[in-house]
């Protein structure tokens, strides 16, 4: 696989690279990193101290908004005139869209898929062609957010309720680029409520079977069916409801998707298994690229 490090020397990288695999991140990701001091963290703190080159200048405050735009470019970088790209949804994704724009407005040609009426609204103010699935084969690459991302690169989407038409679009993909601020990488998925797609059709039925599952796979917690701003149910772009599950922690988060999917009234989980070719994570610090080999 490619290895490339920016703005740090190389033994300090072995340094890095050591300790990463201490943290518990092993083949077939391949680390690359970028940046100064991007150390592996479960959360980020936005005012931590800067790198001491920075200090006459301050603490350096970085909004969270920020970090999201930087991951964004940074994926911009993947993309090739003449691609087919799927545009994900959320605010980091709509950074993506933005630049994207800009690019296409510089002469760029590129045709795009979106993965939610949002984004479809936003690709068209910012001017990108659009297409479909059924005029398109494949996909090149997609570029998405994530609500957290596990050291396989598996996934926990959909907390912007657009997650059946995100893999749908990711699964008809060549690559997928997850871009985030590093607060979305976590140890073991489960922390954010996983979103799960049903029919309202036999809700109760279809959640005391989503109960099984998750007492199959040795989880637990509540369901709430999601509700929108104005207070009521929130309906998703397909027409279906979301019933988000507080587990906490799921130790099997591939395991957990199949028992899902094979529940009738379930549509899709907001896992992500085997999806993401490559994690950009934007922190204070830093961008932390993890890539699938
Ligand atoms: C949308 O359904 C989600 O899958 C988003 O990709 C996810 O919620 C990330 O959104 P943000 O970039 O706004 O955090």
């Amino acid at each position: 696989g490619r290895r490339r490090a920016c703005g740090e020397g190389s033994s300090e990288l072995a340094t890095r690279r050591r300790a990463l695999m201490q943290v518990g991140i092993k083949l077939p990701i391949e680390v690359l990193w970028t940046g100064h001091d991007a150390v592996p963290a479960g959360k980020t703190t936005l005012d931590m101290r800067p790198p001491d080159r920075l200090l006459s200048r301050g603490i350096r405050h970085v909004t969270m908004d920020q970090l999201k735009r930087q991951a964004a470019a940074r994926a911009l970088e993947h993309v090739r005139d003449g691609m087919k790209l799927g545009l994900g949804t959320g605010s980091t994704a709509k950074h993506f869209v933005e630049l994207l724009g800009e690019k296409v407005a510089g002469g760029m040609r590129v045709v795009g898929v979106p993965t939610s009426e949002a984004t479809r609204a936003d690709a068209e103010r910012c001017k990108i062609p659009l297409t479909t699935l059924d005029q398109v084969d494949r996909l090149d690459l997609t570029v998405d957010g994530a609500d957290e991302v596990d050291p396989a690169l598996n996934l926990i989407k959909g907390g912007g309720g657009a997650l059946l038409r995100e893999k749908i679009v990711a699964a008809a993909s060549d690559r997928m680029i997850v871009i985030a601020d590093e607060t979305k990488w976590v140890d073991v998925l489960g922390r954010f409520p996983l979103p799960v797609e049903v029919i309202p059709f036999g809700l109760a039925a279809t959640q005391r079977a989503m109960a099984a599952a998750f007492a199959q796979c040795g989880v637990s917690g509540q369901m709430g069916v999601r509700k929108g701003r104005d207070g009521h149910v929130f309906v998703t772009d397909g027409g279906h409801w979301i019933v988000d599950a507080h587990l906490g922690r799921i130790p099997d988060a591939p395991r957990l998707a199949g028992l899902l999917n094979a529940i009738p009234g379930v549509v899709e989980s907001g896992l992500f298994i085997g999806f993401a070719t490559m994690v950009i994570l934007a922190g204070a610090n830093g961008i932390r690229v993890v890539e699938r080999r």
